[in-house]
């Protein structure tokens, strides 16, 4: 694995954009504590991933003319490298899910499909406004497994364990630029919150889909013991996944909310540190 920043291309930009080039050939089935449902959850996630971020480039690419802030610029710039790197690396993880019969291209294609008729359908602010809901997501998902070791220990596998690590210090990195693109362009509350929700409503009913068809695929649909651990590793009063997003997930609704409102700086160090990234 290379880490090597594009400091000197990007010298005033806010944060890296870090070379990555993972192999995930050692990798076992079952690397989230030889749990299918965990471990197809991480996989779930994963195949929104090679396009997803993809859209949320051209989404910031189509403003991009229009934004005359040089901070702003160069930052655009970083996170349109930081994406691009992660739709790569998550495209390469398909290879680790293949080898062990896991279709996740076919879940990449139906993103792909979804992204295309949403592009047609929308204003480019919106595609704007939507790109801001999901970094919000990417955001304070990545925000937890930063924070949760009582998770990221379950993760067994090193390459597992980078990818997910760098992907989640990154997303806090570069998680104000979409967010004040849109407000740059003079994108308001309104558009943003309408778009929060028709995006909660489309990522959880595709989340929900894709995990049915993951473990339905595995031979796991009926795994009564698999599903218990997993609901509960998400769902579980006191400290499930999704549970402990509901408060930031409201947030988000708050006239004047900022993303950098959900501070993040010293977890990002002390996780560079942790992955020895020099910046
Ligand atoms: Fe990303
Ligand atoms: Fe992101």
């Amino acid at each position: 694995m290379s880490t090597t920043a594009t400091a000197n291309s990007l010298p005033s930009a806010s944060f890296p954009v870090r070379r990555m080039d993972f192999s995930f050939a050692e990798t076992k089935k079952y690397w989230w504590s030889d749990e299918p449902f965990m471990t197809q959850f991480m996989n779930n996630l994963s195949s929104l991933f090679p396009h997803g971020e993809m859209f949320f480039v051209n989404s910031v690419r189509a403003v991009r003319d229009r934004i005359t802030d040089p901070q702003l610029k160069k930052d655009i710039s970083a996170f349109i490298g930081q994406e691009a790197m992660h739709s790569k690396e998550h495209a390469t993880y398909n290879e680790y899910a293949a080898a062990h019969g896991i279709d996740l291209e076919k879940l990449d294609l139906r993103i792909k499909v979804l992204l295309e008729w949403v592009t047609k359908v929308t204003t480019k602010k919106q595609r704007l406004a939507a790109t801001c809901a999901l970094e919000h997501f990417t955001a304070t998902m990545a925000e937890q497994l930063l924070k949760r070791e009582d998770l990221t220990t379950q993760i067994d596998d090193p390459k597992m364990y980078q990818l997910w690590m760098w992907h989640a210090i990154e997303e806090n990195e570069h998680k104000a630029v979409c967010y004040d693109a849109y407000q740059a362009i003079g994108g308001g509350y309104f558009t943003r919150t309408i778009s929060m929700m028709i995006t909660t409503v489309i990522f959880l009913s595709v989340l929900g889909w894709f995990q049915l068809h993951l473990l339905r695929k595995d031979g796991q649909l009926f795994n009564g013991r698999a599903w218990k651990r997993g609901l509960t590793t998400l769902f579980s009063p006191r400290n499930g996944f999704f549970t402990k997003l509901i408060g930031p997930y409201l947030d988000y609704y708050r006239p004047g909310f900022h993303p950098f409102d959900h501070e993040t700086k010293a977890l990002e160090q002390t996780w560079r540190q942790r992955l020895g990234f020099s910046n």
